[in-house]
């Protein structure tokens, strides 16, 4: 196994290219993608910033430059749901663009000569990171959250959902456009600005996948306040304990 790890944000994947051993970088296409081993597995870390075209640009990368033979998009995202709170984790089942619309030639949200508007995440890699998300959530938590970020943050017992996963070209900042979503797109949990992207290019080119968000915002007019706070204080954290223990776990796995 060769793991590509994106995130959109540098904050996303803090400390993760740190403890890689052997570590080399090599820039491309403005990009720095850096290879080496976490936990023992072989992995190439890059950030693919914001949007559905950097971060098909950036999996195509990774699996016809970098060799990758799977990959982990870690990241936040806006909530989707009531029951999904800031704090929560969303590990993907499916992804979807919500903003693609080929009607009346196609249906609403399919993608064009695909035949599919959901593309699935690989069972077996989203089940080890929600794993890993669930142990990070019972064991870490406490301890590696500051208490007044807790606070702050309204964090209490965080929990990991799976389910469908939104994505779109647009930051999502009012009530009445995450309220329309969530109407028009039965099961939503989160939505954000990359997963279905990387979802698609894997899909065509047979690479297995998994997607894992914080929740950072409600996707309403309040989400752009503090978000940046949240991504440095709490979901860096997350990201960095959970992907280091899924990396340990994959490898103790069939992998
Ligand atoms: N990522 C995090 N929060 C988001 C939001 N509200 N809309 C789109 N992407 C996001």
């Amino acid at each position: 196994m060769r793991l590509g790890i994106i995130s959109a944000l540098q904050e996303e994947q803090q400390g993760l290219v740190e403890v890689m051993q052997g570590a080399a970088t090599l820039v491309h296409g403005m990009r720095t993608y850096t290879t080496g081993k976490i936990a023992g597995i072989d992995a190439v870390c890059v950030l693919s910033r914001i949007g559905k075209v950097a971060a098909a640009t950036t999996a195509t990368m990774l699996i016809e430059k970098f060799d990758v033979t799977h990959i982990l998009f870690t990241g936040v995202a806006g909530a989707g749901d009531a029951g999904v709170k800031v704090g929560d984790i969303v590990v993907a089942e499916a992804l979807l663009q919500y903003d693609i619309d080929a009607s009346p030639l196609f249906p609403r949200y399919e993608v064009p000569l695909t035949g599919l508007s959901h593309f699935q995440s690989d069972l077996h890699l989203s089940n080890i990171v929600a794993g890993a998300a669930s142990g990070f959530l019972e064991t870490d938590f406490e301890t590696v959250i500051d208490a007044a970020e807790r606070r702050n943050f309204h964090l209490v017992r965080p929990r990991v959902h799976r389910g469908l996963i939104a994505s779109g070209d647009q930051f999502i900042s009012s009530a009445g456009q995450i309220n329309a979503l969530g109407a028009a797109l039965p099961g939503l949990l989160a939505v954000e600005m990359e997963g279905a992207a990387v979802a698609q290019v894997c899909f065509e080119l047979g690479v297995p996948f998994a997607v894992i968000r914080t929740i950072s915002d409600n996707a309403n007019e309040e989400a752009a306040h503090d978000f940046m706070r949240f991504v440095t204080a709490v979901a860096a954290c997350y990201a960095f304990h959970i992907v280091t223990r899924f990396c340990r776990d994959v490898n103790g796995s069939a992998y």
